[in-house]
């Protein structure tokens, strides 16, 4: 009987590739630059004094990044075998990765804890039961249900358990030898409202009440991401200033938990896009403009497949400039297209975007603070269009 061999590598195919700046970019690409994410790496460090910064590698694994962010005192979320190796490459400690996928594959549990992880997330009796199999011994966080509310991209309708479920998980997790290390949650991703922390670190503490009642003890909260990036429809104030974030995860954190002393548990937390999404452009050049029954139609050689998934319902709004802004001359609204014929490759419908009135077939279109979660949704070939490439800023 002939093995069947892979025609491809799929999560190598995905992704991105890295040039070192050829003379003419592709078109379309992603420059990124690892200085300007290093930067908010220091800014929400400094915003929250005393809790550790994961680094969320699924929002952008670009190697140079990882390894940069490492160099300034990053470690890492990781959530799949190749993140595990991504952050192993940049120079992480295994033992300080979070696996924060709460439903794995047996065997990649395996891989991570032969590799030397020991800290996983579980949101379920099932996962818990698989976790102290596959890496007997290790570390559990259990996520908590949130309602996501106050972010553009929620995250919880997935995972995240109950705080009686997840006291139940951690009690099972200890008698199974796993160590209950505390509790996770996030309140999803681009969170306009620093005090949607407020509820989810109260649950928490009820759950470490209830774990110290029984005689254990919780010692760690991952407080997530949802730091969120400068977008197109934040207002003039925009989204309120990191030090806001800080001061009220602070102020929720000693309520909930005390303002020091042996209750207050060490603190993590693992932005993606508030670290990455700034540092990153997506160049892009127009196809065509089209008159559609009075509706125009900007169709780029960028959409939904090479990397603009999250403007999916239009929840990640993407602030756009052209290279005939400096004309100055008069703007029209017009819906933004990509170049594959799936129908669903529609960036902004409901809400159109303005756009000079000379904009022409070739013209530049720039999508801002585009550095997280695009070159990794790029798709492998859809249409043939290769995924998204990037290009490192000097
Ligand atoms: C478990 C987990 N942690 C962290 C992140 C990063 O979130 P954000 O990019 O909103 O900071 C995500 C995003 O999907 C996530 O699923």
């Amino acid at each position: 009987m002939s093995a069947l061999a892979p025609v491809v590598d799929t999560r190598q195919a995905a992704r991105p590739s890295t040039y070192a700046g050829p003379s003419t970019p592709p078109s379309p690409y992603l420059e990124l630059s690892v200085p300007v994410a290093v930067e908010h790496y220091r800014s929400l460090a400094a915003a929250l004094p005393g809790t550790a910064v994961h680094y969320a590698v699924k929002a952008n694994p670009e190697p140079a990044l990882l390894r940069a962010l490492h160099e300034a005192g990053s470690s890492f979320d990781v959530a799949s075998p190749a993140e595990v190796l991504a952050a192993l490459a940049a120079g992480a400690a295994p033992d300080e990765l979070v696996y924060s996928n709460p439903v794995k594959r047996r065997s990649d549990i395996a891989f991570a804890a032969r590799h030397g992880v020991r800290l996983f997330v579980v949101d379920s009796p099932e996962e818990t039961v698989k976790v102290a199999a596959a890496a007997p011994g290790s570390a559990v966080l259990c996520r908590l249900v949130t309602s996501g509310e106050g972010s553009d991209w929620p995250l919880s309708r997935k995972y995240g358990c109950s705080t009686g479920e997840a006291v139940r998980i951690l009690v099972a997790a200890a008698a199974l030898g796993l160590e209950p290390a505390g509790v996770s949650f996030h309140v999803g991703s681009q969170q306009r409202d620093p005090e949607a922390w407020g509820p989810p670190i109260a649950a928490a503490a009820r759950v470490f009440d209830e774990l110290r009642a029984e005689g254990l003890r919780p010692w760690l909260l991952d407080l997530g991401g949802g730091f969120p990036a400068r977008l197109a429809d934040d207002g003039a104030a925009g989204c309120p200033p990191l030090a806001e974030y800080g001061a009220a995860i602070d102020r929720h954190l000693t309520r909930a938990f005390g303002p020091t002393g042996p209750d207050r548990p060490r603190t993590l937390v693992e932005p993606g896009r508030g670290i990455v999404a700034e540092a990153g452009l997506l160049h892009s050049r127009v196809l065509a403009v089209i008159d559609r029954g009075g509706t125009r139609w900007v169709f780029l050689d960028a959409g939904v497949f090479t990397g603009l998934v999250e403007t999916i319902e239009e929840a990640i709004r993407y602030p756009v400039t052209t290279s005939r802004d400096r004309d100055g001359g008069p703007r029209v609204p017009c819906v933004l297209a990509g170049p594959t014929c799936d129908s669903a490759d529609v960036l902004y419908e409901q809400a159109m975007v303005h756009l000079p009135a000379d904009l022409a077939e070739g013209d530049w279109v720039r999508l801002e603070s585009a550095g997280a979660y695009t070159s990794c949704y790029s798709t492998v070939g859809f249409n043939g269009f290769p995924p998204l490439p990037t290009l490192l800023r000097a």
